[in-house]
């Protein structure tokens, strides 16, 4: 028996109302931002991921999914969006449109991870860029917006975490601050950290392990080292974020994975299990279209984990709506009837009524427990009785009536009882 590779899972009818769901409120909520979307191949060079995500980090050092095609190219499916949208951005000449340009996307992502419920190593992210405003208002704006999709989705259980991490002329210095401070700590720190100490300073705020919790919560805060154009930028964020209204907390632990980010970070959390479970990230990259080639020009981006949103409308038990199926059923008897049902079937559809119809030679009674069994509302029954006088029986599967219409009146009549019950 083959199986679905593990961290992979089939997204089969019953979920996909949650994702439909989610689509909708992320394209309502772009239509209100003004980001259009796009859409970029599924692999990339391997290049383009190492040089914006960084070699230092968990994502290029242990989880990306490359390989040599056969042509000898460096592949890797995308681990990540924002890197593949700021390749189209500078491909496309998209520094001559007005700025920011604004852009969203849906789309699958890869990472070779441990899995567990919420981690996958194909999942799902909705995202959204900025690119071309250095302005904070932006960041509010990025922000905020993420806050009103989970707010949309009928989300409620969810903190807000904000931060600054600086910028290439305020960060060294404090990197510098983080490791002086963590020489001190020696056999404190966990394994990981011994190592992240050099090749990955900033992370060290981020473990997990008991032991480094209090080492973190002792640690310099980048928020205090900041140059004074970043402390700027960060005091007019919160500003804005305060006349909005928004609920953020500030965390110093607050450094996300990808080294590319400057400036501002973000994050949204379950209340519950804080960062285990993100279910949504982003921040500023005010240097990585230059990295990649372009002109210097100042970014901002977010992106949720889409699995991780339908995990906690679960836990938070938000009813969404069904997507609609087929309420009528069409049964047929005898040779006559199941030609005249064929042509039946196909004029409904055309009118926009849904059918499901029965095939085969089962009895009427097999016929009308099909639709029962499949939750029918309506049954249509066509007998060759009928097609001589040019009628059908109209069933009310739930109750226990039962007309008998013209094929003529049977389109307007379907239409205004289902039309009266949606
Ligand atoms: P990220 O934090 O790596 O950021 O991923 C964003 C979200 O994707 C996470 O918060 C989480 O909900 C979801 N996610 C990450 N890994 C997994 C996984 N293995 N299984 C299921 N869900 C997962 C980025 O990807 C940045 N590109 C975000 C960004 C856009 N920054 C600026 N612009």
């Amino acid at each position: 028996m083959y199986q679905a590779p593990r961290g992979t899972a089939d997204i089969l009818p019953a979920e996909q109302a949650y994702r439909r769901y989610i689509e909708q409120k992320a394209s309502l909520i772009c239509g209100l931002y003004g980001y259009e979307r796009i859409d970029t191949p599924t692999f990339e060079n391997t290049k383009l991921f190492t040089r914006s995500i960084g070699d230092g980090t968990d994502i290029v050092e242990k989880e990306m999914y490359s390989f040599q095609d056969k042509g000898g190219n460096d592949i890797t499916l995308r681990p990540e969006g924002t890197a593949s949208v700021c390749r189209a951005y500078i491909e496309h000449g998209m520094a001559n449109l007005p700025q920011p340009v604004k852009l969203f996307y849906l789309t699958s992502i890869y990472r070779y991870e441990r899995p567990q419920a919420g981690r996958l190593r194909e999942f799902h992210q909705f995202g959204y860029e900025a690119i071309g405003d250095a302005d904070p208002v932006i960041d509010a704006e990025v922000i905020e917006m993420a806050w009103r999709f989970y707010e949309s989705l009928g989300l409620k259980k969810l903190s807000l975490i904000v931060n600054s991490i600086g910028c290439s002329e305020c960060r060294p210095n404090y990197l510098q601050k983080l490791r002086d401070y963590y020489d001190n700590c020696g056999e404190q720190l966990c394994k990981d950290c011994q190592t992240r100490r050099e090749r990955n300073t900033l992370r060290l705020l981020d473990c997990k392990q008991p032991g480094c919790q209090k080492l973190i919560d002792n640690a310099p805060k980048s928020a205090d080292y900041l140059c004074d154009s970043c402390a700027e930028h960060f005091n007019l964020l919160k500003k804005y974020l305060d006349d909005i209204g928004l609920p953020y907390s500030i965390s110093h632990r607050l450094v996300r994975g990808l080294d590319y980010y400057t400036r501002t970070v973000f994050e949204i959390q379950p209340e519950t299990e804080g960062a285990q479970n993100t279910l949504g990230g982003g921040g500023r990259y005010d240097n990585l279209i230059a990295e990649l080639g372009g002109k210097p020009t100042a970014a901002i981006g977010f992106a949720a984990g889409i699995e991780r949103i339908i995990l906690n409308l679960k836990r938070e038990d938000v009813q969404i709506p069904v997507i609609s199926k087929p309420a009528v059923f069409l049964a047929n008897m005898g040779e006559n009837a199941k030609l005249a049902a064929v042509k039946l079937a196909s004029d409904l559809r055309h009118a926009g009524i849904g059918i499901i119809q029965s095939t085969g030679t089962k009895s009427l009674k097999a016929q009308l427990r099909q639709a029962n069994n499949l939750n029918m509302r309506f049954a249509i029954i066509i007998g060759d009785e009928e097609v001589a006088s040019q009628t059908v029986v109209l069933k009310d599967m739930a109750a226990a009536g039962q007309e008998n219409l013209s094929w003529d009146c049977l389109i307007p009549k379907l239409k205004e009882i289902l039309t009266a019950s949606t």
